[in-house]
């Protein structure tokens, strides 16, 4: 029997972050899956990630990608990308999510408006996009070409943990990060957010505050994975402070399903570095989408962010298969041929 229990402030949230009552743990992602299953049946939406490339103009000290690694960079073509989508296409995925480092220059901007406006006139896929941040212009022209949702990580909605985080070069800041999801939000774009759970100096409370923040933004997508120390990161050498990063990772999603009720969560593939089940266990407690990653076999080993990274040697026919019994093993299945858009958006643009 499940005990009806809400998650509503701060304090509701921090007990459960600290609980470590099976039954307690367990009621929780009882709930969350309920509360999921009432909105999308037991139906989970795929995005198929095309990691088109690793080159990046920042530098975030926990980041395998960062500018100063010397590793392999690869930029896709078109044809890369495009034959990627009609993957997605073939397959019913019915979404995908175009993913690289940040790059601003004028010339990559347009060879993404070229990629995304082909993708929309070719296929009947809704469009995630994932380049960092953006001057709002730029983002407006993606926009226009056809991306409907914008996934940006806040990282942690604790400023000062997120200097700690980042180099101060005068590139990463906080304010900036911010104000682009408000600018997506100001667009018209579904705005996806989220953080690394178990960085280093991360507390129980920075993680409430994120849940806080993200309701105070009204944001519509959550992407949230535990934090993967990478040995040739600069911050490698700082033990985090929150022991079991995995653990809390999932009540994290369960908190998030309960205290924001309809936005999209995503079971990321972080997950699964801890637990080969860990996209299932945050499937059963209240996510509901899936990023199988789409992009070409021979390329991911280099868009390692952190290491031990899943899914980087099968096929993505290999992939979809393995996922596929994957959901049948939790009682869900896969939302064929459907965008699977956020609830919460559609409640927010039409004053619901
Ligand atoms: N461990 C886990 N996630 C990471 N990311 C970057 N580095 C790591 C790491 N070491 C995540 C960030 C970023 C996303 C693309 O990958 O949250 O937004
Ligand atoms: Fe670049 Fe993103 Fe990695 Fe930061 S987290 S270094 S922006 S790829």
């Amino acid at each position: 029997m499940t005990q009806e229990i809400s998650i509503s402030n701060r304090e509701d949230i921090l007990y459960y972050l600290k609980t470590k009552s099976k039954k307690k743990i367990q009621n929780l992602y009882s709930l969350a899956n309920t509360l999921i299953e009432k909105f999308k049946d037991n139906k989970v939406h795929f995005r198929g990630l095309i990691e088109i490339s690793n080159v990046c103009e920042k530098n975030c000290l926990y980041c395998g990608l960062r500018r100063d690694l010397k590793i392999d960079r690869y930029t896709m073509t078109k044809e890369e990308i495009l034959n990627a989508a009609k993957f997605c296409s073939d397959k019913g995925y019915g979404s995908l999510c175009i993913q690289s480092g940040e790059i601003t220059t004028q010339k990559r901007l347009e060879f993404l408006v070229d990629v995304i406006s082909t993708i929309k006139k070719e296929y009947n896929l809704q469009m995630t996009l994932s380049f960092g941040e953006m001057p709002k212009k730029s983002l407006q022209k993606l926009f226009d070409a056809g991306g409907r949702r914008y996934l940006l990580r806040i990282e942690t909605s604790n400023e000062k943990l997120y200097e700690k985080l980042h180099p101060k070069d005068g590139k990463h800041e906080f304010k900036t990060r911010v104000n682009t999801l408000k600018d997506l939000k100001s667009i018209g774009y579904q705005v996806g957010t989220g953080i690394m759970i178990g960085l280093p100096y991360q507390t129980y409370d920075d993680l409430a505050n994120d849940l806080l923040f993200f309701k105070k933004l009204d944001i519509d997508m959550l992407g949230m994975g535990p934090y993967v120390p990478h040995p040739k990161s600069p911050i490698y050498i700082v033990k985090p402070r929150l022991k079991d990063a995995y653990a809390i990772s999932i009540k994290m999603v369960a908190l998030a399903r309960l205290f924001l009720k309809d936005v999209n969560i995503a079971a990321t593939t972080a997950l699964q570095v801890f637990d080969k089940k860990g996209r299932e266990k945050a499937l059963s407690a209240g996510a509901n989408i899936l990023m199988p990653i789409v992009t070409p076999i021979n390329l991911r080993k280099n868009y390692l962010i952190y290491p031990d990274k899943p899914c980087i040697e099968d096929t993505k026919e290999e992939c979809f298969n393995c996922l596929n019994a994957r959901l049948r093993s939790i009682n869900k299945e896969m939302g064929k041929n459907e965008f699977g858009d956020s609830i919460h958006f559609s409640k927010r643009t039409n004053n619901l």
